[in-house]
């Protein structure tokens, strides 16, 4: 896809979806300026993002919050858009440090929407949740579908956000955003150079599976096995990382004729349980998943998946990927790169 927007900057570009946007920006003709702290990611990734992509970026150490960094960015760089990736992203750890979560989510937007008005720089794609749905009363979950009631500091950030960004979008017509809402991000480039790559023990349900998988951990704590789902275990609408990206893309390709805030779903649509991605898993690996069923984990939801139609018809994307590829390059990343991205080679040299 060749995009008119010629020169992104990519916050959080370092992390696991930011680093997959910024190869699908190079390889899309784009100069990619990455912003990054790397609060939650190394520079390991940038460099292998460039040699994939065969072009150097541009990497800034820095924050999302620091305005006189942004200012100089929009100063030199000439940037037309931006996809905001930066922020904290754990559910568990937000209800034990709300302030932080406040402060990085929705802080560190409102300075980057400050900067890029005063910069005059106003197409903006965030990373938004699904999580922002709360426990939905009916399956599929579409754009319409009322936000729920939030049981949680990191998903209320993202609403915060939403609603703010809504309200700039109203009060200057010459603002083109859209929110994304991801259902949930999977799997890895197929070449199996980037992935995800979280400190410490897994929250979520792949990277976890993936370290049981290479014997970094003993089994799977299945979170309830007692739901009215056609198994008992929770079923989610998993979308693999590359068709996400591939979504930003289109919605940058949207913005450049739309103003106002949009809100597009990316999801597949498909939902599958827990034990379906383990026997997923177990195939494309060739290894076997010990776990057990536990009690349910506070604040899951029994079922969510996508109504895709919305973003189908605005903007021209669906997910093409199915569940075996997601698996497939989930383990290959997992298996290539046992300690992520440390203690791996470096190609640093080609990041500037
Ligand atoms: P990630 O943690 O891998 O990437 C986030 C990146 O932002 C990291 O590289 C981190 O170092 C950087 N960062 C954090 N705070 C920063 C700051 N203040 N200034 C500069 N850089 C900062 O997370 P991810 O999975 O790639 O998620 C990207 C975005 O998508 C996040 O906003 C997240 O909330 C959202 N999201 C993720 C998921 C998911 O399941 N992965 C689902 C829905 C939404
Ligand atoms: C998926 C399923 C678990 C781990 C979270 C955030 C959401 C979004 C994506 C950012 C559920 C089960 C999990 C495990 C398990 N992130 N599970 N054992 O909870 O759908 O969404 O990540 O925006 O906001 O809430 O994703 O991967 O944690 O769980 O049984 O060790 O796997 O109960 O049914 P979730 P997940």
């Amino acid at each position: 896809m060749q995009l008119k927007l010629r020169r992104i900057l990519v916050t959080g570009g370092a992390g696991y979806i930011g680093s997959h946007a910024a190869l699908a920006l190079l390889e899309a003709g784009c100069d990619v300026v990455v912003l990054d702290n790397l609060c939650n990611s190394s520079k390991e990734s940038l460099a292998r993002v460039a040699h994939l992509g065969g072009r150097a970026l541009n990497f800034v150490l820095g924050d999302v919050r620091d305005s006189d960094l942004l200012r100089s960015i929009f100063a030199d760089k000439e940037i037309d858009a931006v996809l905001h990736f930066a922020g904290l992203k754990s559910v568990g750890e937000s209800v034990g440090n709300p302030l932080a979560y406040y402060d990085n989510n929705v802080s560190g937007t409102l300075k980057l929407c400050e900067a890029m008005s005063d910069a005059g720089v106003r197409k903006l794609v965030f990373s938004s949740s699904a999580t922002v749905y709360g426990d939905p009363h009916e399956m599929p979950v579409s754009e319409a579908t009322p936000t729920g009631s939030l049981t949680n500091p990191y998903g209320r950030s993202k609403l915060i956000v939403e609603q703010f960004l809504q309200d700039l979008a109203i009060s200057d017509d010459r603002w083109s955003i859209a929110a994304l809402r991801y259902f949930n991000p999977v799997g890895a480039h197929s070449s199996g150079l980037i992935g995800e790559d979280p400190g410490g023990i897994p929250n979520n349900l792949l990277p976890y599976i993936s370290q049981v998988a290479v014997g970094k951990l003993d089994f799977l704590s299945v979170f309830g096995g007692d739901y009215s789902t056609r198994d008992g275990t929770g079923v989610r609408d998993y979308i693999h990382v590359l068709d996400l990206v591939h979504g930003h893309l289109c919605a940058l390709d949207a913005l450049q004729n739309r103003a106002g805030f949009n809100i597009w779903n990316l999801g597949t649509g498909r939902g599958y349980s827990v034990l379906e991605i383990i026997s997923a898993f177990e195939r494309a690996s060739g290894r076997s998943i010990p776990y057990k069923i536990v009690p349910r984990r506070q604040g899951d939801i029994k079922e969510c998946w996508a109504d895709t139609a919305k973003a189908l018809a605005e903007l021209k994307w669906v997910a093409v990927r199915g569940l075996d590829e997601m698996m497939i390059d989930a383990w290959r990343w997992q298996s290539l790169n046992p300690n992520g991205y440390h203690k791996a080679p470096s190609r640093t040299d080609s990041v500037k």
